[in-house]
């Protein structure tokens, strides 16, 4: 059902997709079957360039929203994004160009994903978190509430260069409650880190850190393994 207040400027739309009241739809969008668009959400937009972001901006202008996905309300989506089939994403949240969504995740509400971001099968991102620019995520991986990420130490003085990118994040890992994540480091796979814990140092795999700076603390215990 596509409401009569909704606004669609393209028509690559499968079956059975629901486009609720005064949600657009621009016209590079590909939406596949049993989809779900929510009340005031945006697909498809184009940016807005700053003289910073100019060089940046993709030349790929499609935006696909695969099968069985569910897009709540007031989602904005620019253009050049893939959101992988049967995920979710919440009220509120943002995803900005280049971002490429793996299958069956999880954006819970208000989070912003910034450009060039890869977020890998069955990872699950919760509520206020915001993922910086250049972030690899990989597969099953937790990110709790409050996460902050950065890209820059040098708060862009240079501009959006080559030096700035932020964290790769292996599979599995956890982050607790209001980590955050300092540019260009690696969490190994399966490790934790604490809640509130200031991430500035690469860390291994399977164990967990936390304090600021984040420190090894122990190996992760069995009880909090998910590997
Ligand atoms: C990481 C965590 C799971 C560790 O729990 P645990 O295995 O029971 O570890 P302990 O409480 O025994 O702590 C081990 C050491 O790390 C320290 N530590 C644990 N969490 C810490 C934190 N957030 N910040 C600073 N130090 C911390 C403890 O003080 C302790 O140090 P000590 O040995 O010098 O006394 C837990 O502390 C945590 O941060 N959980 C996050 C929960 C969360 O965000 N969940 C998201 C779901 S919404």
């Amino acid at each position: 059902m596509i409401c009569d207040t909704a606004k669609l400027y393209g028509n690559n739309i499968g079956d059975n997709v629901e486009i609720r009241d005064y949600a657009i739809i621009y016209k590079d969008v590909v939406i596949g079957s049993n989809v779900v668009i929510g009340e005031h959400s945006v697909i498809g937009r184009s940016v807005t360039p700053t003289s910073v972001m100019k060089k940046e901006i993709s030349k790929r202008k499609e935006t696909l929203i695969s099968n069985e996905v569910s897009i709540c309300s007031n989602v904005i989506i620019y253009e050049d994004v893939v959101i992988g089939r049967d995920s979710l994403i919440g009220d509120n949240s943002s995803i900005m160009p280049n971002v490429r969504l793996g299958d069956s995740v999880l954006i819970s509400r208000c989070v912003t994903i910034n450009t060039d971001v890869q977020i890998g099968n069955h990872t699950r991102i919760m509520d206020n978190t915001h993922i910086t620019g250049r972030v690899k995520i990989g597969n099953h991986v937790f990110i709790s509430v409050g996460v902050t990420m950065a890209n820059d130490n040098l708060f862009g003085k240079k501009g959006y260069n080559d030096d700035v990118f932020g964290a790769v994040i292996e599979d599995y890992v956890s982050l607790g409650v209001g980590a955050v994540i300092l540019p260009g480091v690696k969490i190994g796979k399966g490790s934790i880190v604490a809640a509130g814990s200031v991430v500035k140092k690469d860390v291994p795999e399977n164990v967990i850190v936390a304090g600021n700076p984040a420190k090894i603390v122990s190996k992760v215990p069995s009880t909090l393994s998910r590997v």
